[in-house]
């Protein structure tokens, strides 16, 4: 599993909870986020870094790209190139919303690359599910979280600003469309008000995991629970803290992750 940060971790702790005994290598590329703000290419480039050294320096049977972004700029690469299953966090996210909505309005935020590539108008698309969907980029809210700073008032008066659009479209239900911002879903559900059904993409993510997993024959008959490792391009010392503030204590350890192909 990967992503661009400590984002993904909200993924990783749904996939231990309803998979304990698979074996977990989390790779937070605290190194070179924020993948948001970045042009898709660049980001699309770091997801094949990625996915290909969890397959090859860490044995991966299937791939998890934790990353809405990552999702967004290049999962069909991923898909054609990879030797084992991939799976995203798009499209479990959106069955999830479009199952919750009553009223048919929906939104859905995410980061500036992931809102202008389309991605989710399209996965919306293909699901056709009739539903008027408004989207919001909301950039500065990974930055809060990878800060480990997930509520207060500077997080509340940006959510309020960013948000606007969408509590005026009046949806009923709204994806948190990027791994970060589960950790924020306090001050989101705040701002969006009673009405609203925040979705997060993770408990969704981890069904569609163990499903794909089993229909492969791939999923771990062992009592004992799996290894967790996570891995980090970036400050250790930081992810190891700030990780386990966010994941628990399975994040107890970290690793050093050195490229070992472009
Ligand atoms: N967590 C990532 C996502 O789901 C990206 C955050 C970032 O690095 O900008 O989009």
């Amino acid at each position: 599993m990967f992503d661009s940060g400590f984002g993904g971790l909200t993924v990783a702790r749904a996939t231990i909870d309803l998979l304990p005994a698979e074996h977990l290598v989390y790779i937070g590329d605290t190194g070179r986020y924020p993948y948001g703000s970045k042009p898709l290419r660049d980001v699309r480039r770091f997801s094949r870094e990625l996915a290909w050294s969890l397959v090859e320096d860490y044995d991966a049977k299937a791939i998890v790209v934790a990353c809405n972004t990552a999702t967004a700029a290049g999962l069909d690469d991923l898909r054609n190139e990879l030797p084992v299953p991939v799976i995203d966090v798009v499209t479990p996210g959106v069955k999830a919303l479009v199952h919750t909505t009553s009223t048919g309005r929906v939104g859905v935020i995410g980061t500036v690359g992931t809102i202008k590539s389309g991605a989710y108008v399209r996965a919306i698309a293909e699901t056709g599910v009739p539903v008027k969907l408004t989207s919001a980029a909301c950039p500065g809210f990974v930055e809060f979280v990878e800060r480990g700073q997930t509520t207060g008032d500077e997080v509340t008066v940006l959510a309020e600003r960013l948000l606007a659009p969408i509590r005026s479209a009046r949806v009923d239900a709204l994806l948190l469309g990027c791994t970060h911002y589960p950790f924020l879903a306090r001050t989101i559900g705040d701002v969006m008000g009673v009405d609203v059904t925040l979705v997060s993409s993770a408990d969704e993510t981890a069904f569609a995991i163990r499903t794909r997993l089993s229909e492969l024959g791939l999923l771990r008959a062992d009592e004992r629970p799996g290894t967790h490792r996570f891995v980090s391009s970036g400050d250790i010392e930081v992810f190891r803290e700030l990780g386990a503030q966010l994941l628990g204590p399975e994040l107890d350890r970290t690793e050093r992750w050195v490229p070992t192909r472009g």
